[in-house]
């Protein structure tokens, strides 16, 4: 077996107080799911799904903390005491001064961009995430990633490949200077290439060329917790520090950042923008009136920024970090045992099946992590993401589109070990009977960000 793998049983740090029953669908329902749904598993219901591993985004459970912190909401439309617990921990998590909350991640995305960039502007990132790279294009620029080339292998077992490749990122910046590059983003982790970690000794270097050229740079801290954890395991000169620690050399390194907090702030709805740029803080205050709200609620209730703050520590607590990256190993320890192909080393919050290896006869045309996402919900019900030649297709510049991954996503403190022992045996059966399976072709395609409701059929 691979050295990436622990199997020791994440034993869960908390017990269970509410539970919520699981749907179990027959394999006749479940193709009379797949028949209305088109073949896009973004048009299942969720009574028609057994393990939803569709995203870890929103999707996790709150503790009795979290719901605790619901009832003290104080729903004043401006100035709520939620507001400012909710500043001073994103401050003093950051150090970051200006904080503008948002209803989610790309809300926090449209203000970042549509204040930096203009018709013709470049932004570089490790690798964009889709709703990143639609937003810096939805505003006339270009997204361009700019990982270190194993990135792009899955095979590779490189501890950082989220790092950003400094050699090509001077070389644009040299180029184009800051005329044209308004800011450079880097995502922790990186979630279109496996969700790897950025190595704190790389952020340094970016930060060291980007503001040689005066350019902002800003981090997708959406994951940072477990970014923090692996820089903390990989990272030599960072074992034995806090994930705050750690977490905060990120943050003193960049101008700002954009979160969501449905992902490492542990909470269904919620995010935000941080910076210490005073002046960009004004303008991203003005566009949020426009498009999310007064500046002490951001779109949400007030009571859902208690929750932040309560989520935004827990995730840094060093039982839950261990428990949460320890099931993304067990779960790729047991598709291991049966030499099932995915992205090596696993990274923070899932496994992504790497398709081109699991897959070998299908094509490009035959959109074949497509077709691997659709045999998961046939063969168990398990619903996953294709993150790749799709989520990607409608972006001719993204260099993501090399890696044909399939993202088995764990949400948050909501399944236990045997859910995932279940899910990898669903995906073992797939695996045995792989060289049947056929492509897939698009019958209805959107314009933007086609993944999530263009149409397929068989092939
Ligand atoms: N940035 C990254 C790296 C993300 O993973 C996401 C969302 C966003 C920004 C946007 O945040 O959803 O709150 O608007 N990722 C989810 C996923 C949807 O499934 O990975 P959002």
């Amino acid at each position: 077996m691979p050295a990436d793998f622990e199997l020791p049983l994440p034993l869960e740090p908390f017990k269970t107080k509410v539970v919520e029953r699981i749907p179990n669908p027959s394999r006749e329902d479940r193709e009379k799911a797949l028949q209305r749904a088109h073949f896009n598993l973004f048009n299942l219901k969720s009574d028609e799904v057994r393990i939803d591993l569709l995203t870890d985004s929103g999707t996790g459970a709150m503790s009795d903390r979290q719901w605790a912190a619901m009832m003290v909401g104080d729903e004043t439309y401006a100035g709520s005491r939620n507001y400012t617990r909710f500043e001073s921990t994103v401050r003093s998590i950051t150090g970051f001064p200006q904080i503008v909350p948002t209803h989610q991640g790309r809300a926090a995305e449209n203000l970042l961009f549509s204040t930096f960039c203009r018709a013709g502007s470049i932004v570089p990132n490790n690798m964009h995430f889709d709703t990143t790279s639609a937003h810096v294009r939805h505003q006339g620029a270009k997204p361009v990633d700019l990982a270190i080339p194993e990135a792009y292998d899955p095979v590779s077992p490189a501890p950082f490949k989220g790092n950003v490749d400094i050699a090509a990122l001077e070389a644009l910046l040299g180029r184009e200077g800051p005329a044209n590059v308004p800011l450079v983003m880097v995502t922790i982790t990186n979630n279109t290439g496996g969700g790897q970690p950025v190595s704190l000794a790389n952020l340094r270097e970016v930060s060291g060329v980007t503001h040689a050229y005066h350019v902002p740079l800003y981090l997708d801290m959406c994951r940072w917790a477990e970014n923090a954890y692996l820089v903390r395991e990989r990272e030599p000169g960072q074992a034995g520090r806090s994930i705050l620690e750690i977490g905060r050399d990120f943050f003193d390194l960049a101008d700002g950042a954009t979160m969501s907090a449905k992902k490492d702030g542990l909470v269904n709805i919620g995010g935000f923008v941080a910076t210490r740029e005073d002046a960009v803080a004004e303008r991203l205050r003005e566009a949020l009136i426009l498009y999310e709200g007064f500046p002490t609620y951001g779109g949400l209730a007030r009571r859902d920024l208690e929750a932040i703050s309560v989520g935004l520590m827990e995730a840094t607590e060093p039982d839950y970090l261990e428990h949460r990256i320890g099931q993304v190993r067990y779960l790729a320890g047991i598709l291991a045992a049966s030499n099932v192909p995915y992205f090596h080393p696993v990274g923070g919050h899932g496994v992504y099946l790497d398709v081109h290896r699991f897959l070998p006869h299908l094509g490009d045309g035959d959109l074949p992590g497509q077709a691997l996402v659709v045999e998961l919900y046939r063969e168990g019900g398990v619903r996953s993401v294709e993150v790749g030649s799709l989520m990607f297709g409608d972006n001719p510049d993204h260099r993501s589109r090399s890696l044909e991954l399939v993202r088995l996503a764990i949400p948050r403190r909501v399944y236990s070990a045997s859910h995932l022992a279940f899910v990898a045996q669903v995906v073992s059966r797939v695996y045995a009977r792989r060289e049947s399976i056929r492509g897939v072709r698009m019958v209805r395609r959107p314009e933007r960000l086609p993944h999530f409701t263009a149409w397929f059929e068989p092939k």
